[in-house]
């Protein structure tokens, strides 16, 4: 199987030393790891948010410096844990991706669609103000999935739901993402979505990767 991402003595601070780690496409990958390990970090390094002090990382066979940003965003893209929502209704949040990318709009039909992706039954004229926490994640979550990026970074997309939302939420994106044959990688603190999800398990612990698995 073809490699997304290859990463090579890697260091970022003090925070990442990653001697070696492969990161294969069309695969769901889970990171794991105790709070402070550099999961955050990791995904910021993916999407080059943030670029590493020593080694390299290659993305499809090209390092990561030898992108152009925007088309890397393109194609890359990361859901923040504290995703930003807007001012305006559902609808203007959803669309906003779209401005940023400069490709066309879409139909409200596909805008609904995607909200019951991510269980998220909400008029498209509503407020984004008068959503809860996790409907906020649920609403950025969708937001990224219309954009359609060859690689979702999700950075603990279930943390502020319940379970049983957690599970029908991962499984819609799961299932979206091997229709499409997109490549997901996601940090999560859930034992059952790794249990039920994952193909890879990447273990971090203080900057190091402990385990590879997969
Ligand atoms: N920009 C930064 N500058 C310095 N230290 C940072 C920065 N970002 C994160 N850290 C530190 O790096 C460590 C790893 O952070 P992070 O990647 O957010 O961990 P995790 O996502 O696994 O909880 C933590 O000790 C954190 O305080
Ligand atoms: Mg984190």
């Amino acid at each position: 199987m073809a490699h997304m991402f290859t990463l090579r003595g890697l260091k970022y601070k003090e925070i990442l030393d990653i001697v070696e780690l492969d990161i294969h496409e069309h695969r769901i990958t889970c990171i794991v790891g105790e709070s402070g390990s550099g999961k955050t970090t990791l995904l910021r390094l993916l999407n080059h948010l943030i670029s590493c002090d020593e080694g390299e990382i290659w993305f499809q066979n090209t390092p990561l410096s030898k992108w152009d940003p925007v088309e890397l965003r393109r194609k890359v893209m990361m859901l923040s844990q504290m995703p930003a929502i807007f001012e305006g209704t559902v609808r203007d949040n959803l669309l906003i991706g779209f401005k940023f990318c400069e490709k066309p709009p879409v139909e409200d039909g596909q805008l609904l669609d995607v909200l019951k992706i991510v269980r998220l039954p909400k008029d498209l004229s509503q407020d984004s103000n008068s959503l809860s926490g996790g409907e906020k994640q649920r609403l950025a979550m969708a937001r990224v999935l219309l954009l359609g990026p060859q690689v979702f970074l999700l950075d603990e997309p279930s943390s502020a739901l319940d379970e049983e939302t957690t599970q029908f939420v991962m499984e819609q994106l799961v299932h979206h993402v091997k229709r499409l044959n997109k490549t997901m990688i996601m940090v999560t603190h859930s034992r059952a979505v790794v249990q039920a999800f994952a193909e890879h398990v990447v273990e971090i612990k203080k900057g190091k990767i402990v385990t590879r698995e997969g």
